[in-house]
Parts: C-alpha cells; structure tokens; sequence
C-alpha cells in the first residue's frame, strides 16, 4: 500500500497546525492545568481542533486518537496518533522548543510519522521503508561509537513528585557515564533529534503513543535503532521506548536493566 497522499496530508496539517501554535506563542496566553504539573492550554485545544476537522474532511473512515479529545470511536484499520502540542510545559513557559507529533498505524504497525518543529521551522518525515528527511534533506543518524562519547536525552514524567519510578536514577548513571544528558521538553523533537544525528541517543517511559509512534518510525528510517528497555520490538502503547544510533544501543540497554534490577531489590 501506498501512504504518499497520506504523507502529502499530514505535513500540510501539522504546518497547519503549527501555524496556529505560532501564533498564539507570539501572542501570549495562559495555560490551565490537568495534574499538579501538567499543563494544557488554548493553543493545544485549537491546534488540536484544526487536526481533528482536517482528518474528518480527509478520511472520515479513520480512527484518530488525539491527546485532548480522545477518540473519535471509529472502527478502522487505520489510526491517526496525534499529539498537537508537545512540550507544552515549554510552551507555557515561552520556551521555543515544541512540536506537533502525527503517526497513522495499519493495523497497528506505525507507516508513517510527520513531527513539526514549529520555531524552527523545520519538518520531520517519514514512511516505513523509506529515508527519514529534515525539510525534504535526506537525515542520518550519528556516528558515535560508544556511550563514553555520547549525548544523551530524556524526559521526566508528570508524577516524578509521588512515584519513586521517576528517572532520576537512570538520569544519574547515563549522566556519569556520557558526555551528558539534555532535558529538551518534547519526546517528539528528542527522537527527532537521534534520527538527525545531533544526539546519539534517547530513552524515557511513561509516555503515550502519541508522544513517540511518529519519531520513531523516523528515527527507525534515518538507520537507528528503537525498542523496548528489554530489547524487545518497540510499541508505542507501551509508553516506554530507548532509540539510539544503533552503535550505543546495546549499552543504553544495560544501564537501563541495571536500573529496573535495583529497582526491584529496593521494592
Ligand atoms: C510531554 C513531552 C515531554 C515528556 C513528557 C510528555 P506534552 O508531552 O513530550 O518531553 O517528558 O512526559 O508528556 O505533555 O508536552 O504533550
Ligand atoms: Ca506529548
Ligand atoms: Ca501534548
């Protein structure tokens, strides 16, 4: 089957959509919170509307399932994983650093990913089984060859305040163990970032399928490497995902279950 169309409609929708995100940075507003630290504000409502309404007029036949709304409970081969605002905390704050994040699945296998850059204007792409590209630039992962020489991401999650599981461990061990580890706001912009080559490497959890379904297929597509922390075949419903440029994989692995074993000691 053949997703160009498909492609075609989700960078026009995510430039849309950043367009309207753009805008309302420029302007200023104010943000309401979902949890004690986890934002939403007008900017995901509408960006995420405009998404919506877009997707109806296009593939009305479609499953989508978007990070404000939820579902729109149609039964489809064919779900549209739409994040229409990551890194809202950065944007919240002003900080230029967010993204808008689109996947569709086939029957659950992620074909293609669209991740917007919106202050840098610069757009993310992928199909499955074809080069991931940077404003339409052929992208490739890095060259690092070890951890030791590396630069790292990862994020935390929203209830790092009242769950122990909250990466601080793991953030202490790759930090010691790399030349260091950004906390950058957006999951979608980090993978994004290992597929492009300007960091080696990449792990959180706690995340939802719409954070990361896109940037993996990328990173997947510019020759790295995406699983689960066991290894295992990466799925983005699981939340929990390392990406890398392939050469530190194995590495980042075993810290990561070097982590989840003292967990369990201490439990
Ligand atoms: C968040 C960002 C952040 C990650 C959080 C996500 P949001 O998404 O991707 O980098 O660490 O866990 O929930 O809330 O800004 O869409
Ligand atoms: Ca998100
Ligand atoms: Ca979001």
């Amino acid at each position: 089957m053949d997703f160009e169309n498909h492609l075609s409609f989700a960078i026009a929708t995510a430039r849309q959509a950043g367009g309207v995100l753009r805008g309302y940075f420029q302007t200023g507003l104010s943000a309401q919170h979902k949890g004690v630290i986890d934002l939403v504000t007008q900017a995901d409502m509408d960006a995420e509307a405009l998404i919506l309404e877009r997707l109806r007029q296009t593939f009305p036949n479609h499953h989508v399932l978007t990070e404000e709304r939820g579902e729109n409970h149609v039964v489809s081969d064919f779900t549209w994983l739409i994040d229409p605002l990551d890194g809202t905390t950065n944007f919240a704050h002003g900080y230029p650093q967010f993204s808008v994040s689109i996947a569709l699945q086939h029957k659950s296998n992620t074909v293609l990913g669209v991740v917007y850059d919106v202050m840098r204007d610069e757009l993310y792409a992928a199909l499955q089984g074809k080069p991931a590209t940077l404003n339409e630039y052929k992208i490739r992962v890095s060259d690092t060859p070890d951890l030791a020489h590396s630069l790292l991401v990862t994020g935390f999650p929203y209830d790092r305040q009242t769950d122990p599981d909250n990466n601080l461990d793991r953030f202490s061990v790759f930090l010691l163990r790399s030349q260091g580890v950004r906390r950058l706001g957006s999951a979608a912009l980090d993978l994004c970032a290992v597929a492009a080559g300007r960091l080696d490497g990449y792990w959180e959890s706690k995340l939802n399928p719409w954070d990361i379904a896109a940037g993996a297929l990328i990173v997947t597509e510019a020759g790295g490497q995406v699983s689960d922390w066991d290894g295992q075949v990466f799925r983005p419903e699981t939340g929990r995902v390392v990406a890398s440029n392939g050469h530190i994989h194995a590495e980042m692995l075993s810290v990561l279950a070097e982590s989840v074993e003292r967990a369990s000691l201490s439990a």
